[in-house]
């Protein structure tokens, strides 16, 4: 085995390029291999990991890892409406802070999930948002927590899952309590509130279920391609699409020349495109292990060529550094009950062939003039 310095990385070095698994770098060889950040780097782009606050208070070991893998990071769910902003007139951001403070240590941007979302809404904002009242609490929220982090964020959120063209309303927005309340311009309200808070966070509309050549994926593209039509033909200050990117690695309508025209829509309207959540489930694969590893693997590097092939792609996070917590092993339970292995790193910290999918898809991208 070459051993692969960090310069033949920044070199784009084609010895990373074979999908032969005896030419990549594998969880035994790589301890000494840089990071997937510095992949990620050489070609303009980052990567980055979502962290639960309940590891990064106490797992040490994991949080290495995420220094050492990581230029990003973004709370699972420490700067969601209900953490944040749990009583009308409460803020708290203790466990928010918690992160920033660790990411300054460590040198690591950090984006900001998420200010809208028909989710993690405490019972008092059910409650209170009404068509009367809705504007006022909406931008209440927004500026105070975007002010709070301001200048300190490199992305916003601004809005979580919006689109569901299941629900049959106009432009296939969801039915969500903000719909309900403000009809569509909750979504210009957010990204203007935040626009004028702190102009200098991307602005971000994030959304899953876009992955796939399946006729409710399609329709969910098209949906999502046409509201970004609108919202730029009306001067909404949008400057990003995140695409979450949670994968099942048994899907097999995995379309790669449908994926890259979608990117290449978004781009096309002169907007970024982050990949902000990815992980590859495997609740619906045989239990060996081995064989797991190597269909996630493959998926999550079937899915990321085709996008990062499109120089507008800004850089990728994972939702989770290890296989040690995903939410996938509550949501996506396992019939045999094994845990899931979605993640670059296994429940040990040591690199799996996923890692290995990561870096060599950095590796083939075209480079870009980072963000
Ligand atoms: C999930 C977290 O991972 C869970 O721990 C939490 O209970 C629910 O939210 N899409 C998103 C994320 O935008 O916020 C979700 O995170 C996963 C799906």
């Amino acid at each position: 085995m070459t051993s692969i310095t960090r310069r033949m990385v920044i070199a784009g070095g084609a010895a990373l390029l074979s999908h032969d698994v005896a030419a990549a770098p594998t969880a035994s060889t790589s301890a000494s291999f840089s990071g997937l950040h510095t992949y990620a780097l050489s070609k303009g782009m980052f990567f980055g990991t979502a962290v639960d606050n309940a590891l990064l208070h106490n797992d040490a070991a994991y949080m290495a890892k995420v220094s050492e893998e990581c230029g990003m990071v973004v709370a699972e769910a420490s700067f969601k409406w209900d953490q944040v902003h749990p009583t009308p007139d409460k803020f708290a951001f203790e466990q928010a802070d918690d992160l920033m403070t660790l990411a300054v240590r460590r040198h690591l941007r950090v984006r900001g999930h998420t200010l809208v979302w028909h989710e993690a809404m405490p019972d008092w904002l059910l409650k209170e948002l009404s068509p009367a009242e809705g504007e006022d609490i909406l931008t209440k929220h927004i500026r105070t927590v975007v002010q709070h982090f301001r200048n300190r964020l490199t992305h916003w959120d601004v809005v979580n899952e919006v689109i569901n063209p299941e629900d049959n309303n106009p432009g296939g927005l969801r039915t969500s309590p903000w719909l309900k309340a403000l009809g569509p311009r909750y979504i210009d309200i957010a990204f203007e509130t935040c626009a004028a808070t702190d102009p200098g966070a991307l602005r971000v509309l994030n959304e899953y279920g876009t992955d796939y050549a399946l006729p409710w994926e399609e329709k969910k593209r098209g949906a999502l391609l046409d509201l970004l039509a609108s919202l730029k033909a009306r001067n909404v200050p949008i400057q990003a699409v995140g695409l979450q990117a949670h994968l099942d690695a048994s899907q097999v309508a995995l379309d790669q020349k449908v994926l890259n025209n979608f990117v290449n829509s978004i781009a096309a309207m002169g907007l970024s495109i982050v990949v902000t959540e990815l992980d590859v489930r495997d609740n619906n694969l045989p239990a060996d292990i081995a064989s797991r590893d190597i269909a996630v693997a493959a998926h999550a590097r079937a899915w990321l060529d085709p996008v990062l092939a499109c120089p507008m792609v800004l850089g990728v996070l994972s939702w989770g550094l290890s296989d040690r917590r995903s939410w996938l092993n509550d949501m996506y339970k396992r019939a045999d009950s094994l845990p899931q292995r979605p993640l670059p790193l296994d429940a040990d910290l040591r690199r799996k062939k996923m890692w290995d999918a990561l870096a060599d898809a950095f590796v083939s991208a075209p480079p870009r003039t980072p963000a």
